[in-house]
């Protein structure tokens, strides 16, 4: 319905605003609706369309993207530190049944290594898993054992045999090379629990 202005003057809604935005494309496209045809309902379900596809395509793409740095976090947090490899010094020297201190990967890292009765060598960690104190080879038992708190080890595994320790020792990596030489190639954490 219209309203008069001030002079009488009718006023068409389409002036005082409402609806007038829709009149006033029809009148300005209605000269090309033949060649152009033009329904401004259509763009709008075109356009709704679209931003749906944008959205569905952008949650899609930050799924993947977070799916992935997860999986790198994942495989990082498994992945073990690499080390240098470095010559255990006296090793091809040292008497079945009987061990030797050294430090690897680093000066602060104490280390012991420990040549069974058959022969074979084997290396950890010589901190205790339990509070850190040093363990040592007890050649009768052949097991490493930590004077702390009674703690035990296998001496072929690193696991705990008793005692609080509450994981097994970590592993130093061995290689034995050419001449008998003996070499530490890296170190593992000694796993999360007691495995006995
Ligand atoms: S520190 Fe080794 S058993 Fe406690």
């Amino acid at each position: 319905m219209n309203s008069k202005q001030p002079d009488g003057t009718p006023i068409n809604v389409a002036e005082k605003g409402d609806g007038s935005d829709e009149r006033d494309v029809r009148r300005a496209t209605q000269p090309h609706q033949r060649d152009f045809p033009y329904e401004r309902g259509e763009e709008a379900q075109v356009t709704r369309r679209e931003f749906c596809n944008f959205l569905a395509l952008t949650s899609t793409a930050l799924f993947v993207s977070a799916a992935g740095i997860a999986g790198k976090a994942a495989l990082d947090a498994g992945a073990e530190p690499s080390y240098a490899a470095m010559k255990i010094e006296g090793a091809p020297e040292l008497a079945p049944g009987s061990s030797l201190n050294f430090r690897y990967p680093n000066e602060d890292d104490t280390a012991i290594l420990v040549r069974s009765a058959d022969g074979q060598y084997f290396a950890y960690g010589q901190k205790c898993t339990h509070l850190a104190c040093p363990v040592y080879f007890e050649p009768k038992r052949q097991r490493l054992e930590c004077p702390c708190h009674d703690g035990g080890f296998d001496v072929r595994t690193g696991n705990v045999l008793y005692g609080p320790p509450p994981r097994p020792l970590d592993q130093i990596m061995l290689e034995v090379r050419e001449g008998g030489e003996v070499w530490a190639v890296g170190r593992k954490a000694g796993g999360h629990e007691r495995s006995v």
